[in-house]
């Protein structure tokens, strides 16, 4: 079974991202060949600055690795290194109807706000499919958001396969250039509350970053908004933005140890704060000690994402030279 997933390069991670999908797609490893890249063609969206562009996609790449992604068991790669995704996509957008990218969340969101739009977002969904189908992908684990693009790359290999492929019976899937992949929408993971109480997010800027430096992070984590409640007075343990934040960390009974203390009183939010930072500490700092190391080790890593590389085109070049036969390129 194939694993694959994209990441979208958009600035540090933080304990939303972390909680919310880093984890799971770490885990996956475990459960097939995994093939991971960042999506950095994707990002050319955003991202309008070359040294900004290297700095993210080499991010990424650190973080993975730091936090456990391991390139003896899956493969890790930059997506604009395999120069055949760009020509998949360019086929497969002979055969896309463009209603279909009309109706596309990310391009009719932004037609809604009236931001101009340009060809790199009416297409991502083309590229996207084309990631996906170049490494004949059976499983795509993703977000809900991301539910619509599964949907076009299945028919979009459908088409393509029933347009040239004789064999192709659509009842099975078998007998085609494309392989038809699966969707896996990732669990709903609870939200995880920012230092303000909402969502952890950036664009909110309040959040906890894995990789800051450890001022930083005592920063952040004792800036997280709590109520006035002297520290004698019994607390409410559900309603408090600290607590929401241990419950990532601590297990059933260490979680209810310290409700008992917030329900008892005598403690203040200070401590419980120095308790979050101890649990942030213990859980992150050997991915921070690693990230750190590979940081010093960039040679390591681009040589990582090379073999990375080489692996995803070998594939790659195989998937495209039977599509080439089929549509007659070659
Ligand atoms: P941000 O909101 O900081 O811009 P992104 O939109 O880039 O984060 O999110 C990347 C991934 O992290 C998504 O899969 C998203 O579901 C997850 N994620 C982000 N913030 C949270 C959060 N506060 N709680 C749970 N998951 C989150
Ligand atoms: N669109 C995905 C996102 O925004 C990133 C992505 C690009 C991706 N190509 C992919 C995910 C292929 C899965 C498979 O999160």
């Amino acid at each position: 079974m194939r694993i694959l997933s994209g990441v979208k390069a958009t600035g540090r991670p933080h304990l939303g991202n972390y909680f919310g999908a880093i984890r799971q797609f770490i885990a996956l490893q475990e459960q097939g060949e995994g093939y991971y890249f960042v999506a950095d063609l994707h990002a050319l969206d955003l991202v309008r600055d070359a040294e900004q562009m290297r700095e993210l996609t080499l991010g990424v790449a650190l973080d993975y690795l730091a936090l456990g992604l391991d390139p003896e068991h899956c493969t890790l790669f930059v997506q604009s290194q395999v120069p055949e995704v760009s020509e998949l996509m360019w086929i497969l957008g002979s055969v896309c109807p463009m209603g279909q990218l009309q109706r596309a969340h990310g391009y009719k969101d932004a037609v809604a706000k009236g931001k101009e739009v340009d060809f790199g977002l009416f297409g991502y969904p083309i590229l996207m499919a084309a990631d996906i189908l170049l490494y004949r992908s059976n499983v795509v684990p993703v977000g809900k958001d991301q539910k619509q693009h599964l949907e076009l790359t299945r028919d979009l290999a459908v088409k393509f396969n029933m347009t040239y492929c004789k064999d192709f019976d659509p009842e099975t899937g078998e007998g085609g250039a494309l392989t038809l992949p699966e969707a896996r929408i990732m669990e709903d993971v609870a939200v995880v509350p920012g230092t303000d109480g909402r969502k952890m997010s950036k664009s909110y800027d309040n959040t906890i970053q894995l990789f800051a430096s450890d001022k930083q992070v005592k920063k952040s984590i004792m800036r997280v908004v709590t109520d006035s409640t002297p520290v004698e007075d019994p607390k409410d343990p559900e309603t408090c933005n600290v607590f929401g934040l241990l419950k990532l960390f601590l297990a059933e009974d260490e979680l209810a140890e310290v409700a008992a203390q917030y329900r008892s009183g005598g403690s203040g939010y200070g401590a419980f704060k120095t308790r979050l930072l101890e649990a942030f500490h213990a859980q992150f700092d050997e991915a921070r000690v690693r990230r750190e190391a590979l940081a010093q080790d960039l040679d390591f890593v681009r040589d990582v994402l090379a073999t990375g590389a080489q692996r995803a085109r070998q594939v790659g070049a195989e998937v495209l030279a039977d599509v080439h036969a089929a549509c007659g390129l070659r």
